[in-house]
């Protein structure tokens, strides 16, 4: 713009030398005449010149503000080389680590009572202990996955605090011991009941829920949240100990008032997971009280029981929500229904696949899907818009395929292959395979799509028995 100001300068010069020559042309004409005509001849040629400047600052801004748009077009073409140069070499990570996660590798925080592992999202990028966690949890957080996966240890006697989540329901499978639950909703409704392994537990966002282990052998959990951000937490000991002392006392109003809250004092370890040493000199009296179906059922599937649905290569179980529950028992009537009536549920199920056993190609339409493994070994592809990622995982991997991608799972392994897998719906979910959407495509439309004769597509059988989990 300042060009443009200098220029407008210039033509304003040389609009006093034109006037200049027309004054000598019509030196002959009367002077009132010629003095209307000059200052007529000057407006006009004012004008003229005028909005040639005009034309002329409007061409240039149009020029400067076009030439911002080509430099616009430059910087991405730029940017992809500077992001390959730059941050991409320093954390090269194969790819595949979007959707695998190797659990046991990561780091364990250990309590009194037990130890915590997960593979999650971390808002601070330090606080990933390699690229590799740094991949997946990042992948879970930018695809919203809906979902964050913890394992839980319990020693025996070891209890993890009452607590409650903020920001996310949480879904348990228990794969080894037995634990007692407790679970406070509104208005202190308290529900007790005991899980043994390969049942399901389901504590509601807010819920104030206390596992602990009653049985000798460790517990151990598998816990899915309903959050693909950072998991947040208060156990009941840390909230009293930062309660004002007066205010607990009036809340409370226990024999001895504020004197006798003075008496509690905070430990110097986490308690998260807690096994006091002196625990038996401490409770003389537990109980492990059941409470009405009515209530347990809300909170507790057992999956283990439920109906198998079998497959020539293996078995699925699954505990969600079913639109047409005619087949549940009341009791899963009430979990099935439960589920549904809350926000950001999860679907979790077990997946056993016997060994050389294939569970089919397929993809979820309303579900991102997270599984742990919990026996035996597979070979796992991905197929989504940036091609195939197929690898190998092992017991604790944790894998997770986003909605909408196509994966499979073949057993490796003479072991069974179990999978406890959760999906991010508390709807029934919905599941497309490939036998099932190619037989479902007219032979026609699959003939011009494959440049192949309609005729040989007779050569692909439909068999009688779902073959979601096949064998040769
Ligand atoms: C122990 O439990 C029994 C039955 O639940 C109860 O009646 C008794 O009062 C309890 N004793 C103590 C010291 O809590
Ligand atoms: C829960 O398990 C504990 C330990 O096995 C047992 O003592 C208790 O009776 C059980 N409670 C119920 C209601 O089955
Ligand atoms: C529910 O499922 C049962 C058994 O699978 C079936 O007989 C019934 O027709 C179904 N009901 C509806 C409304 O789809």
């Amino acid at each position: 713009m300042d060009n443009s100001a200098f220029e407008m300068h210039g033509d304003a010069t040389q609009n006093v030398l034109s006037v200049g020559k027309m004054d000598t042309i019509s030196r002959m004409e009367k002077k009132r005449q010629w003095s209307l005509m000059s200052v007529f001849l000057v407006c006009l040629l004012a004008c003229t010149i005028t909005t040639a400047v005009g034309v002329l600052i409007l061409s240039l801004v149009y020029v400067n503000n076009s030439q911002p748009h080509s430099e616009v077009h430059l910087v991405p073409e730029a940017q992809p080389l500077r992001a390959t140069t730059i941050p991409i070499v320093q954390k090269a990570v194969d790819p595949k680590f979007q959707f695998l996660n190797h659990l046991p590798k990561s780091k364990v925080f250990e309590f009194p009572g037990g130890a915590i592992q997960w593979a999650r999202y971390r808002s601070n990028v330090k606080d990933y202990l390699s690229v590799e966690e740094e991949a997946f949890g990042s992948s879970l957080n930018s695809q919203r996955s809906q979902m964050t996966l913890g394992t839980l240890r319990i020693k025996s006697n070891g209890l993890r605090a009452p607590h409650w989540h903020f920001n996310a329901n949480e879904h348990g499978y228990l794969v080894q011991g037995t634990a007692w639950i407790g679970v406070v909703d509104d208005g202190g409704v308290v529900t007790t009941y005991n899980v043994t392994a390969g049942q399901v537990i389901f504590f509601p966002k807010n819920t104030l829920h206390w596992i602990k282990n009653v049985g000798n052998e460790d517990c151990f959990f598998l816990l899915f949240f309903s959050t693909h951000d950072e998991l947040q937490t208060l156990d009941v000991d840390d909230v009293f100990f930062s309660t004002p002392e007066d205010i607990a006392a009036r809340s409370l109003k226990p024999e001895g008032g504020i004197n006798f809250i003075r008496t509690f004092h905070k430990q110097e370890e986490d308690q998260g997971v807690n096994l006091p040493p002196n625990l038996a000199e401490l409770v003389m009296n537990a109980s492990y009280a059941q409470s009405p179906d009515s209530l347990v059922w809300r909170y507790f599937y057992d999956l283990k029981g439920s109906k198998e649905y079998r497959f020539p290569g293996g078995i699925i179980q699954r505990a969600q929500y079913w639109k047409n529950g005619s087949e549940l028992s009341n009791n899963e009537k009430i979990f099935s229904e439960f589920l549904n009536q809350h926000q950001n549920a999860l679907a979790l199920s077990t997946l056993r696949i016997y060994n050389n056993g294939l569970r089919q190609p397929h993809f979820h339409f309303n579900a991102n899907e997270m599984g742990y493994v919990i026996s035996g070994c597979a070979k796992v592809g991905i197929i989504n818009t940036q091609g195939t990622i197929e690898f190998d995982i092992h017991i604790g991997d944790v894998i997770f395929f986003p909605i909408g991608t196509q994966h499979y799972i073949k057993s490796m392994c003479d072991e069974d292959l179990l999978f406890i897998l959760a999906f991010s719906t508390g709807d029934q979910l919905q599941t497309l395979d490939m036998d099932d959407y190619l037989q479902a495509t007219a032979d026609h439309i699959l003939a011009q799509l494959f440049f192949k004769k309609q005729s040989e597509f007779k050569k692909i059988p439909k068999f009688k028995e779902d073959q979601a989990i096949n064998l040769p």
